[in-house]
């Protein structure tokens, strides 16, 4: 061979060695997140509620979703950046709010928040986070949101608040879609339990994914950092604080005067999360919110709810310029992107990605996902036409072929 092809066959093995081969997209950080990964923890991640109907809906809402490029028009200098809120995103895809990501990386929140502020975007601390919020507020450099579950015991929502004031948190994502934890077949058929069983299974899967179990046994225990079993009051440590928190975290009593006492209690900016109609929309906004954010949980909850970008754009028209609204679910492209804020979303949330990332290379695992959805939305917008991602409207969307045009609207 030439010295060149040599040098450069060389490189490759290396980087296939080291596993650092740069991926092209997204979904190919799955696949290898998923080789990564032992079975049930992989499954924890990827998968959704029942049939998991809805998970794929939200995928197959943004392949029926066409764009309409302008043609000939100046777009040598692109913006991608956008506010929401106080809050400037240097890339308008923020680290939406997952917990217990000390399952996939020995340091989990730190390494996802300090890639979060890399890429001049928010994080959003999950109620459930392995990290306490103050640890992670310690090493974040961007803005942070705080996200909460509607709590049975009004005494931990107040503590938990004024700690998300504390520690600096600009907004409060209040989570309205876990009445009831859902059942995920794929947890069920794993016997999934956090913190991971070791059982002669698990040693099994092992002994086949040693780096997933050197961050297992480096880092310190799973568990969720913002409580403490000497913080809760009369808990009973013969039930443990993991199956008090996933008791505790949902109220199948709460309405919404629920929203109406938080808000008394929050000052700051304060989003609903989970809405997937007008008339809640609506409802969040009289209760005092100052946005929604349309999900469905990644489709972990109510299998067979609507996909999100299907009900965005009746989300938006009942907003109006009321409040904010943004979109999570099925997020994989920078195209998706800009066809969420087409419709009238002001930025998206990203979970599953974020997290192929920080399994495969903690903080620059992270790192490398948000600079390729960055890539690919700072293409989509000059081949559409479009020089600024705040200006996109639904003239950006192609309606001219059945079937593939502007969702339904479900007032
Ligand atoms: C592993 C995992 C854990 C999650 N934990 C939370 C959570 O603690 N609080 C919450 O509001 N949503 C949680 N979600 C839902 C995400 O915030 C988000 O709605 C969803 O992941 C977006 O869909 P995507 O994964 O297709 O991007 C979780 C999702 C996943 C995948």
């Amino acid at each position: 061979l030439p010295s060149g092809a040599r040098a450069a066959w060389s490189t490759l093995f290396s980087h296939v060695q080291s596993g650092k081969i740069s991926a092209v997209n997204v979904s190919d950080l799955r696949i290898r997140a998923r080789k990564r990964l032992p079975k049930q923890i992989f499954d924890f991640i990827d998968g959704g509620a029942g049939d998991e109907t809805t998970l794929r809906a939200n995928r197959t809402a943004f392949d029926r979703v066409l764009l309409r490029p302008s043609q000939l028009v100046d777009v040598s200098r692109r913006n991608l950046a956008t506010s929401v809120g106080i809050d400037r995103l240097s890339v308008p895809v923020m680290l939406g709010p997952t917990g217990l990501q000390r399952l996939v990386h020995r340091h989990g929140e730190l390494e996802a928040a300090r890639a979060a502020g890399d890429a001049g975007t928010v994080y959003v601390i999950s109620t459930a986070s392995g990290f306490s919020m103050e640890e992670i507020a310690a090493v974040a450099s961007g803005p942070l949101w705080f996200q909460l579950y509607l709590w049975r015991d009004r005494d931990v929502v107040k503590g938990l608040v004024d700690r998300a004031a504390r520690a600096g948190c600009t907004a409060l994502v209040v989570t309205v879609d876990t009445p009831i934890v859902s059942i995920r077949d794929r947890d069920h058929r794993n016997g999934m339990t956090v913190p991971p069983r070791v059982t002669a299974k698990t040693i099994a899967e092992g002994v086949r994914k040693p780096r997933w179990v050197r961050e297992f046994l480096m880092g310190p225990p799973i568990t969720f950092g913002n409580f403490k079993e000497s913080d809760i009051p009369g808990l009973d440590s013969s039930v443990g604080i993991m199956t008090y928190v996933n008791k505790e975290m949902t109220n199948p009593a709460a309405t919404w005067s629920e929203l109406d006492w938080l808000r008394d209690l929050w000052p700051g900016k304060l989003l609903v999360k989970g809405i997937l109609s007008a008339a809640d929309a609506e409802l969040s906004l009289e209760h005092g919110a100052d946005g929604v954010i349309v999900s469905n949980h990644g489709g972990r909850q109510l299998d067979g709810a609507p996909a999100t970008l299907d009900v965005l754009p009746a989300v938006v028209a009942a907003v109006g310029t009321r409040g904010d609204v943004l979109l999570d679910g099925g997020v994989r492209r920078g195209s998706d992107i800009l066809k969420a804020m087409a419709l009238g979303a002001k930025a998206v949330l990203i979970g599953r990605p974020y997290w192929w990332g920080l399994a495969l290379d903690g903080r620059q695992g992270v790192t490398d996902v948000m600079g390729i959805l960055r890539r690919e939305l700072d293409l989509a917008l000059g081949l559409v036409g479009r020089t600024d991602v705040a200006d996109l409207d639904m003239s950006a969307i192609d309606a001219s072929v059945t079937g593939s045009g502007i969702p339904t609207f479900r007032p």
